[in-house]
């Protein structure tokens, strides 16, 4: 077991590396070696990306990828995704291909509001709260005027401030339910920012109110912080054809495609184990660019889920259906994005993600995360209905398996070429190279 270690932060990088070969490697340097592998030759990117967070002492690379072909409101994008998965960019471009000879995908925000919170406690009664609530309301605002200075020269801001009592759920437990505007700023620190100023305003005035007695001027602050459900930064992404337009098999008719297809979407609406695997599904498409674009993907996978149970129940994000001869499939899921502060202006490949799609609006590149979302769930469904997932998914885990068998140039085109006509499975491939080295 290692030691207790203090100070760990203020070591030098190199000194951060030893003490971890001496106390989890057995002095063994090809752990240091491995960790200096992936050092940036660049000193002054490898610091930028040493500075992004505490104790780095390598980078993790991700593959950065490109996926062409997406057609949304008409405009022709290039998606970046950063994701490891083997399958999913291939499947991402083979959607994108599919739908753009069918007009593309359709995208539009519904709403943009994000919400945060004062969570505090007080023990006198609502009514009196709430009268002291409406005479400090207007000096909270003013006290984050400098706060919100620059947001509102940009169209944002705080848009609301409520009280709510929530003393049926917590004895004494009340809170500043706040909704912001914040364009095109993912806007956590803004937001808490605003929170945190509420807080200590709110605590000062209370402790100079008249009305309140001793006891009701101590109100408690337990936290101030926002909120990663955002059910009102909404998005929806739809594509749609004659149903005749749709894989035509020998096996299934584009009739018998749609039903089955939807069939699979209503099996996501209802079974939620079926619903979080369908999910994930399409949260690999949107994590890629959100990861590709700086976004904050946690946040983003939070919100979506907490979305997908909004009405109690964990479902679909997707929705399927025929009306009047055509086939319609959408999305709807709440992406708090942003493409101002953050990583967007640090981070090389992330200033790169955002140019490769023409410098985009925070509502822009909700609309075209949503896209990534629904591509990627239909190219799953698609699968899913017709081969089967693991046809597609083995053939792009191919290379990964030769890799891992540390396989030849001339090896890999063999094999590769072998594969084209025969099913993957791992011990096919441990087969063959075999056959091949013996
Ligand atoms: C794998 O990463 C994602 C899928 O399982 C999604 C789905 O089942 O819909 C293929």
């Amino acid at each position: 077991m290692a030691p207790v270690v203090s100070g760990f932060s203020k070591l030098s990088k190199a000194d951060k590396i030893k003490w971890l070969t001496e106390h989890h490697f057995d002095n063994d340097t090809h752990a240091t070696d491995t960790l200096i592998t992936y050092w940036n030759s660049n000193e002054q990117l490898q610091q930028l990306h040493d500075e992004f967070t505490e104790n780095t002492i390598s980078n993790y690379y991700l593959p950065f990828s490109v996926a062409p072909n997406f057609l949304i409101n008409g405009e022709r994008y290039t998606l970046p995704m950063a994701i490891e998965e083997s399958s999913v960019v291939a499947a991402a471009s083979k959607a994108a291909k599919f739908w753009q000879n069918r007009s593309g995908f359709k995208a539009e925000v519904l709403s943009t509001t994000k919400v945060g919170q004062v969570h505090f406690m007080y023990t006198g009664n609502f009514e009196k709260l709430h009268q002291f609530f409406a005479a400090v309301r207007p000096k909270l605002l003013s006290s984050v005027a400098p706060i919100t200075k620059n947001m509102e020269k940009r169209g944002g801001g705080v848009l609301e401030i409520e009280l709510r009592d929530k003393t049926t759920e917590i004895d004494h437990y009340y809170q500043l339910h706040c909704t912001f505007e914040t364009v095109d700023a993912m806007g956590a620190n803004f937001i808490n920012s605003c929170l945190e100023q509420f807080a200590k305003t709110l605590v000062y005035e209370a402790k100079v109110y008249d009305h309140f007695s001793s006891s009701e001027k101590d109100i408690e602050i337990i936290m101030s912080i926002l909120s990663n459900y955002v059910p009102h930064c909404l998005v929806r992404a739809s594509v749609s054809c004659a149903i005749e337009d749709l894989p035509n098999t020998q096996q299934l008719s584009s009739l018998q495609y749609a039903e089955k297809f939807m069939r699979a979407v209503h099996i996501a609406e209802v079974e939620p184990y079926r619903a979080v695997t369908h999910n994930k599904g399409i949260m690999n498409g949107i994590d890629a660019i959100v990861l590709a674009t700086g976004n904050d993907f946690r946040a983003i996978e939070a919100g979506a889920h907490a979305y997908a149970a909004r009405d109690g129940k964990y479902k679909s994000l997707t929705h399927a259906k025929i009306k009047e001869g055509q086939f319609i499939f959408s999305i709807e899921i709440p992406l708090a994005l942003g493409t101002v502060g953050g990583l967007t202006s640090l981070h090389p490949l992330v200033k790169l993600a955002l140019q490769l799609l023409g410098k985009p609006s925070a509502k822009k590149l909700m609309e075209i995360t949503a896209v990534a979302g629904l591509a990627q769930n239909f190219a799953a469904l698609n699968s899913l209905i017709t081969t089967g997932i693991q046809q597609g998914h083995m053939k792009m885990h191919l290379m990964n398996i030769l890799n891992q068998f540390e396989a030849t140039e001339n090896e890999k085109e063999q094999l590769i070429a072998y594969f084209r006509t025969n099913t993957v499975t791992h011990s096919e491939v441990v087969t063959q190279i075999e056959k091949l080295r013996t």
